[in-house]
């Protein structure tokens, strides 16, 4: 599913076009696919950006091929080379304005000898004239490995940028040139693309459909949860790496990464964990380990919040939140009702929510309680706000909601349109009736 959005401030309006490839996808063999590297790995087939092939020849240990005088590689079961060093899984993650701030992250296999640093410039410029550090974050799987955060802050809006990554005390080793770009800092009449979606998986589809999103040339795109699939099981940690893998290759229009907003699912989470005592950002390893939200790096990744506000432009604020797969939904409404209303205050004129359970489900029953408890604490909420559209996930259909106020349809100049719902590389088949509910005003099975 794609949706388009518009923002054209003259006539204060938000359209949004729902894009489909209109091929129809049976997803019941989805979770069969599996993830297209082989264990057939040799150490000479090792490419340089490539952290997954270093773990799994890593893990077929070949005394043959490692150096005896390299004492690192009998610690780490693999051969240490300064390739490990070699920046990998190179993406971006939207920082707290996008119009003058970058996220850039990449992980190595190696400590590096310096600390992370980004080299940058616009693009018509003749060298990279800017630069700026960042702050590494260890984390443990088969293997060590670390993830390099570097936040760049002050940027032009709406310009576009070449880069390159590596280890500021190495001169070797550093990434491939890539782009980002900023985003406008006041949308008027120009367009804004951006793509929402949902429930990811690291399947083909998955792939098709982050080519045919790059095609568009987003600003960014929004990930409404259930990203990976991991369940935040560190021994899983190979379908992300797939899924970055798969992002670095197909989210990319001419050279440009896409930046990824990730929200929290309960496939982030150890067994779809919901707290009983404290809440505990430990439960989602991946989720706030390998993304950072603002440009302020935090040293210490699992001090984020799953729920936050990111403004795209002055005019444009959107706000990731957590069905209680971390903090429950009561818990947010402090921070709902002051961000909101601050944003209000400040003139911006477009708030949109996106979370993972739907309000208004398109699988489950209407009366199933996540999605209940989504309404009874929220909706009331986007009434206040007049939040004209809430972007959802996890039902593995596409969904558009009438717009809805206090509980009921009403007329399309009030109310919250709710869209989703999950089906970017996740799919099943439409509801046996095929009857729309009350609330639904299309519904497909179609990705
Ligand atoms: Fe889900």
């Amino acid at each position: 599913m794609f949706l388009e959005i518009e923002t054209n401030t003259k006539n204060k309006e938000l359209k949004v076009k729902l894009q489909s490839n209109n091929e129809e996808k049976d997803n019941s063999n989805n979770n069969n696919h599996q993830t297209k590297n082989s264990d057939t790995h040799s150490k000479t087939e090792i490419e340089l950006n490539d952290l997954n092939s270093f773990q799994k020849s890593g893990s077929v240990s070949n005394e043959k091929d490692i150096e005896q005088n390299d004492s690192e590689h009998k610690k780490s079961g693999f051969r240490v080379t300064s390739v490990q060093r070699t920046p990998c899984h190179l993406y971006l993650s939207v920082p707290k304005n996008l119009s003058s701030e970058m996220i850039i992250i990449f992980h190595t296999a190696k400590e590096l000898k310096g600390k992370p640093q980004v080299k940058f410039g616009e693009n018509n410029s003749p060298d990279y004239n800017l630069n700026n550090i960042g702050q590494s974050y260890e984390v443990s799987y088969d293997n060590n490995r670390w993830i390099h955060y570097v936040g760049l802050t002050g940027l032009t809006p709406n310009t576009e940028y070449k880069f390159i990554a590596g280890d500021s005390k190495d001169n070797k080793n550093w990434s491939k040139e890539k782009n980002f770009r900023t985003s406008r800092s006041y949308l008027t009449d120009d367009q804004l693309t951006f793509v929402v979606g949902a429930d990811v998986n690291v399947v083909d589809e998955s792939i098709e459909m982050a080519k045919m999103m790059s095609n568009y040339d987003p600003d960014f795109v929004a990930i409404g949860g259930d990203i990976a699939l991991s369940n935040g099981n560190k021994y899983c940690y190979r379908k992300w790496d797939q899924f970055l893998d798969n992002w670095h290759n197909s989210a990319v229009h001419n050279n440009r990464l896409i930046p990824i907003m990730p929200v929290i699912g309960n496939h982030e989470v150890m067994e779809g964990y919901r707290y009983k005592t404290e809440p505990d950002t430990k439960k989602a390893p991946f989720f706030f380990t390998l993304f950072q939200q603002d440009a302020n790096i935090k040293k210490d990744p699992f001090d984020q919040k799953p729920y936050r506000v990111h403004h795209i432009s002055e005019n444009l604020a959107i706000t990731p939140l957590d069905t209680h797969h971390i903090y429950t939904e009561n818990e947010q409404i402090d921070f709902m009702n002051d961000n909101y209303q601050k944003l209000r205050d400040d003139n911006v004129k477009h708030i949109i929510p996106i979370y993972h359970i739907p309000a208004y489900p398109s699988d489950k029953e209407y009366s199933v309680s996540s999605s209940t408890r989504v309404r009874t604490f929220w909706t009331d909420l986007f009434d206040i706000y007049k939040i004209k559209l809430a972007f959802e996930g996890h039902s593995h259909l596409l969904k558009k909601t009438k717009p809805l106020y206090g509980g009921k349809a009403v007329d399309q100049n009030k109310g919250t349109i709710f869209l989703g719902d999950g089906a970017w590389g996740r799919l099943r088949d439409s509801r046996e009736d095929g009857v729309l509910r009350w609330y639904e005003e299309y519904i497909s099975s179609t990705r």
